[in-house]
């Protein structure tokens, strides 16, 4: 199973692709996650990314790419995939299109996580993630039963950096000027779903999970 996640920042991306590696065993590969370690690292890599992430803007093109290109052709990878936050424009989206053809492997699926525009900036505000062990919190609607403690682990919870409303707000415009338009770019190739991105986490899981059983 092979599949692209699409949703504005905060639309639960993170969270149902967690529950899907759980549940199918395939891996996540999350462009954030993975510029985020190169920041917390400090590899020269993550120094030029920082200061593209902490405007709310998209890394360069070039910096992505090698970098999925080389997670694409680990092991883990041969029996699936789940892209969360990658492609981010058309061009990504090409260039994908081509890493796949070469290693000769089919997308079976991009799924759209629908959630309306108001009820992101409360998400993303309200998001805490333990440092220990990566589980996701919100302050309003999923909060940790000890504040700022994971429920899980016990470990700490932080706030990401560029989870600041006026950074938000960059991030939701760069959405809508440069990500949304895949929409329109997986509708057209046939292997478009879109599902709401609203309710419980459990019920979205669940919706997504009938999508799933469909192509497997
Ligand atoms: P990235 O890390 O990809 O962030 P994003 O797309 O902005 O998405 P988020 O992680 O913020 O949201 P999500 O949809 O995963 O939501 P989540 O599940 O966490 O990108 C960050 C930056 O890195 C970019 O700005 C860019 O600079 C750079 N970057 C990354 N990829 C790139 C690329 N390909 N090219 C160039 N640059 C790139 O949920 C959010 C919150 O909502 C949580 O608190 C959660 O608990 C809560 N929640 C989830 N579901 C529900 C629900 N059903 N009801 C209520 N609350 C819910």
């Amino acid at each position: 199973m092979r599949l692209v996640f699409l949703g504005a920042p905060g639309a639960g991306k993170g969270t149902q692709a967690k529950k899907l590696v759980e549940k199918y065993g395939i891996p996540q590969i999350s462009t954030g996650d993975l510029l985020r370690a190169a920041v917390a690292q400090g590899t020269p890599l993550g120094k030029e990314a920082k200061a593209y992430m902490d405007k709310g803007e998209l890394v360069p093109d070039s910096v992505v790419l090698g970098m999925v290109k080389e997670r694409l052709a680990q092991d883990d990878c041969k029996k699936g995939f789940i892209l969360d936050g990658f492609p981010r424009n058309v061009a990504q989206a090409e260039a994908l299109d081509k890493m796949l053809a070469e290693m000769n492997i089919p997308l079976d699926l991009a799924l759209n996580l629908d959630v309306p525009f108001d009820d992101l900036m409360k998400r993303l505000t309200g998001r805490r993630t333990c440092k220990s062990c990566g589980q996701m919190y919100n302050i309003y609607f999923s909060p940790p039963k000890v504040d700022g403690k994971c429920d899980k682990c016990g470990g700490e919870l932080f706030q990401r950096d560029d989870d600041k409303e006026e950074t938000i707000r960059k991030r939701l415009e760069v959405y809508r000027a440069q990500t949304e338009p895949l929409i329109d770019y997986y509708s057209k190739k046939g292997i478009l779903k879109t599902v709401s991105g609203t309710g419980s986490i459990d019920e979205i899981f669940s919706s997504i999970c009938a999508i799933l059983e469909k192509i497997k």
